[in-house]
């Protein structure tokens, strides 16, 4: 389920990759104000940021990468920003998702995608669509992602199945409920994140993946998210390494 990572400039020896990364992208506003610019400078540092995390954890074996982009939260955010925002998976089809097609990525995406302006969507469903058979580092884009009304919408599934006969009650296994939530595209192993990365110093995780979240490491950062690259990402994983993951066991 794990990679080994060569050369980690941090510990010296051989380091265990986690197989599936989260990451909390934070700090942008921050960034920007630090450098007296717009808010959304610092969402176009994020996604070049973002374009520079995924090659990296990707050249060090990571399989899947979970950035959440937009909560169901962040609606209230000013008109302009959302607007800004909104328009970034447009920009980035067409300023990086080539050059990620070619390093074999595979692009998808969790949350009420379904409720994104139109533009937002078909952008990451061309992207989802040009790298279908890619076989490298699933880019799994959480939008309009929220933790509960994922939950809540695989509870509402699952009671569907219940009354169609499809599913018997006793039958219901937290495996089960992993296939109905948004991650359950994602290959059985690859589901949960070893590691979760927020940046920027909140200690929270803000609606991202609870279910999911039940056992990953959690590695807090004062970086803000436009000033994180691949020596920040070794340094997550190097400490990654230093934890003792016993998932309840002794
Ligand atoms: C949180 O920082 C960041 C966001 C709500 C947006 C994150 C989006 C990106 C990094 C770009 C993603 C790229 C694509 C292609 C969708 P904040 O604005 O809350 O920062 P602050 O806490 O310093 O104000």
């Amino acid at each position: 389920m794990f990679g080994f990572l060569k050369k980690d400039k941090v510990t010296e020896s051989p380091a265990v990759v986690p197989a599936h990364i989260g990451v909390i992208m934070d700090g942008n506003g921050r960034w920007a104000k630090k450098r007296m610019q717009p808010r959304v400078f610092g969402h176009k540092a994020g996604m070049d940021a973002l374009r520079t995390v995924a090659i990296a954890a990707s050249d060090m074996g990571v399989k899947a990468l979970t950035v959440y982009a937009f909560s169901t939260e962040n609606w209230t955010r000013p008109d302009q920003e959302v607007k800004f925002i909104m328009n970034l998976p447009v920009e980035f089809y067409d300023k990086y998702v080539p050059e990620l097609h070619q390093k074999n990525m595979k692009i998808q995406m969790i949350g009420e995608t379904d409720r994104l302006p139109n533009q937002t969507f078909e952008a990451l469903k061309k992207a989802e669509k040009l790298t279908k058979l890619n076989t490298g580092l699933i880019l799994n884009f959480a939008l309009n992602y929220g933790g509960r009304a994922e939950i809540t919408q695989a509870v509402k599934l699952i009671a569907q199945d219940v009354l169609d006969a499809k599913v018997n009650p006793g039958d219901i296994t937290e495996e089960l409920i992993g296939e109905y939530l948004f991650t359950g595209h994602l290959p059985k192993t690859l589901r949960d994140p070893d590691l979760i990365i927020r940046t920027s110093g909140e200690l929270r995780l803000s609606n991202f993946l609870p279910w999911q979240a039940a056992y990953s490491e959690l590695y807090f950062t004062d970086v803000l998210w436009p000033d994180f690259d691949e020596e920040a990402l070794k340094e997550a994983i190097a400490e990654f390494n230093r934890r003792n993951r016993r998932f309840g066991g002794v």
